[in-house]
């Protein structure tokens, strides 16, 4: 499904910290954004008082809630752009455009689905889960932090009863190591099919488990961006499709991909 690239103004409802790493910030929009975005799919947001910053900064919706207008997006701060937005109070206007990019595929029949995230990557996987569950499909997630006090976004899987493996790379909270160390109970599970998200050292190791296995699979990609719809060329990467290689741009024609289609 390509993009629709829509402005839109966007209010701040919340803006608060969910764990010592990352911010969770929730925009309330007039139907129109938050109706639109399917999960994986991103935004770009304006970071208002910085005009200085004149790139906008791209994000993924972690989840929407269409009933109440609402887009939710967990960020880490890394520079000015998200030092600025975590101090944006409630009732801030928010310029934002999107959705950009192509989401997750999503079955119809979901049936089982490992969700595969880490870091910044498992917000991603929010919208994604809730939608398998709506389906009536079964989510098994693997999700790998650094250590405890960086552990959020649990209780979304929780809630839609994912069977869920947290893995700490300290060990202290959850399974002790790498989520690709703990991958092998949720593989045999039959998966119909996985989804990954996350640093490129956790996606790179998780991957060949995943196509040794004969897994479908997505993964979604991030590039530093320029423009985010397709213009500037800044994000692009090599994808091999029936056997030839070709430059695509993870802004629009990613950021998700078939894991069998990226050059890693
Ligand atoms: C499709 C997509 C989805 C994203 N989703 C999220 C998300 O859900 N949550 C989140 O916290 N971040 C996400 N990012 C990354 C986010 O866009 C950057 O962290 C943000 O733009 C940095 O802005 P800044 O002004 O704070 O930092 P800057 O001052 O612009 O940069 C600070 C540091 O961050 C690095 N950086 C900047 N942009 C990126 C990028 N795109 N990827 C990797 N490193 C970057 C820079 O190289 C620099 O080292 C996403 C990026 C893309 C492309
Ligand atoms: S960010 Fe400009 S083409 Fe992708």
């Amino acid at each position: 499904m390509g993009s629709i690239q829509l402005i839109n103004l966007a209010t701040v409802e919340q803006n608060t910290q969910i764990c010592a790493d990352h911010h969770l910030i929730i925009l309330k929009d007039n139907g129109v954004t938050s109706a639109a975005t399917r999960p994986g799919q991103f935004v770009n947001l304006v970071i208002p008082q910085r005009p200085d910053l004149f790139l906008r900064r791209p994000f993924s919706v972690a989840k929407t809630d269409p009933e109440k207008n609402l887009l939710y997006i967990v960020y880490r701060i890394v520079g000015e752009g998200t030092q600025a937005m975590s101090e944006l109070k409630t009732g801030t206007k928010v310029d934002l455009m999107g959705p950009l990019g192509v989401g997750w595929h999503l079955p119809e029949s979901p049936g089982n689905s490992l969700l595969i995230g880490g870091g910044c990557g498992v917000a991603p996987l929010w919208g994604l889960a809730e939608y398998i569950a709506d389906k009536g499909g079964r989510v098994f997630t693997v999700l790998g932090f650094q250590s405890e006090d960086k552990v959020f976004g649990e209780d979304v899987f929780k809630a839609v009863e994912a069977d869920i493996t947290v893995t700490t790379d300290d060990g202290s909270y959850g399974e002790a190591g790498f989520v690709c160390d703990h991958l092998e109970a949720s593989l045999n599970q039959s998966i119909d099919r996985a989804y990954v998200c996350g640093p490129m050292p956790m996606v790179k190791t998780v991957i060949p488990k995943l196509l040794e296995k004969d897994i479908e699979g997505e993964v979604s990609l991030e590039e530093i961006m320029g423009c985010g719809f397709g213009v500037c060329l800044s994000c692009v990467t090599e994808i091999e499709q029936d056997g030839r290689i070709e430059k695509q741009r993870i802004c629009t024609e990613g950021p998700v991909f078939s894991i069998k289609e990226v050059k890693w």
